[in-house]
């Protein structure tokens, strides 16, 4: 079982970024973090955890490095009996909150594994971003990472914007690879209502090829590519388990939570959850939610889908593409070879 805890703080919004974090908050962390212990303790009769059962942690956000090591510390205090001992623990960080004392803190308290964002090396990129941090910034922070003594370090790269051009790109690979990373997630810039850019799409570049470009980029440097955005010498454990459609515990505002078909979403706003934090709307998925959902996690990543759940035109469609090397069988599971066309197979395979 995997468990996720979402921070809903930013120190500044970034003028692309629509996921569920607030910059005016800040004085509700302390409330915020007891009342994610109250969920945990609900969550974990919920899903009937065990000892030793949770296989990874991820602490995603908004930004976890926006609020002291020191508030986490009761978290892992209960969280700790349930956790694997080899289990992966992640964070993200933002280079300008992860400071060196708080990377460490954060190493001792176990976190075993950080992902920064960081989108770009290039000062005027990160300026055009909305980004509240230098390059230096960046590049400093993954430095005291490693110093902390954190061996699983990973970053977040975006592209497709209006200023790209493969010389920054180019760049951008460059300083990534200088540092002692193992991981990287590189996202192609979407546009999102009810951000800065939604009223600017010029911001975004036309350019099809981009993506392959710097894939094939970064798996010249021996990253290899699991999933459509991520690429290492690393795999994160946690990733892979969504994938794979492995049950998972959603902690904090908007967390989404599943288990045997059922999604579970507590209150996406920080006040409601603060007051209720144990209350959370039900989503019951049936057989078609989960084959389609199956079919596009798996054809994006290296995980693959197990055939034994397609119907006999879907397999005859699946054997179409096989032999038009689209795809391939290995054990009863199918899996796709281009990742950036792996919508496009689902559809074809679903419809
Ligand atoms: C929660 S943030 C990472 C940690 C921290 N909040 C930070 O940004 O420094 C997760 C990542 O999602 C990606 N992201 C967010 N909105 C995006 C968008 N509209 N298009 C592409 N990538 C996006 C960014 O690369 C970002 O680093
Ligand atoms: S990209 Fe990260 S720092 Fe920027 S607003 Fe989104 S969550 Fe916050």
């Amino acid at each position: 079982m995997l468990l996720y805890l979402h921070i809903p703080f930013c120190d500044s919004k970034c003028f692309y970024c629509s996921f569920n974090s607030y910059t005016t908050l800040h004085h509700t962390q302390k409330a915020y973090m007891q009342s994610i212990l109250k969920q945990l303790d609900f969550e974990l009769k919920r899903f009937e955890v065990n000892r030793y059962d949770i296989e990874t942690l991820f602490i995603g956000g908004g930004t976890p490095s926006c609020v002291e090591a020191s508030l986490y510390k009761p978290f892992f205090k209960k969280i700790e009996p349930f956790l694997k001992k080899d289990a992966e623990i992640t964070t993200e960080a933002n280079p300008n909150s992860a400071s060196l004392k708080w990377l460490e803190k954060m190493r001792f308290l176990g976190v075993n594994r950080i992902s920064f964002g960081v989108q770009s090396f290039n000062e005027k990129k990160l300026k055009f971003l909305g980004r509240n941090h230098t390059p230096q910034a960046a590049q400093t922070a993954i430095k005291n990472a490693h110093k902390s003594g954190f061996l699983n370090i990973s970053l977040d790269l975006l592209y497709g914007t209006n200023l790209d051009t493969r010389d920054l790109l180019n760049e951008d690979i460059n300083t990534s690879f200088d540092l002692p990373i193992n991981h990287i997630s590189a996202y192609s810039l979407t546009i999102e209502e009810n951000t800065p850019f939604f009223k600017m799409p010029s911001v975004k570049k036309d350019d099809e090829n981009i993506a392959f470009w710097f894939s094939e980029n970064l798996k010249k440097r021996g990253f290899r590519q699991y999933e459509i955005s991520n690429f290492g010498t690393y795999e994160s454990k946690h990733n892979l388990g969504y994938w794979r459609y492995k049950d998972y515990i959603g902690i904090g505002g908007g967390a989404v939570g599943f288990m045997k078909k059922r999604r579970f979403y507590p209150h996406k706003s920080v006040e409601k959850y603060i007051t209720d934090p144990t209350f959370t709307t039900i989503e019951n998925l049936n057989e078609e939610d989960i084959v389609t959902e199956k079919t596009l996690l798996g054809l994006r990543s290296v995980v693959g889908v197990d055939i034994s759940i397609f119907s006999k035109s879907q397999m005859r469609k699946i054997f179409d593409l096989i032999t038009e090397k689209k795809i391939y069988m290995q054990k009863d599971r199918i899996y796709n070879r281009d990742f950036f066309i792996s919508d496009e197979i689902a559809l074809y395979i679903l419809s």
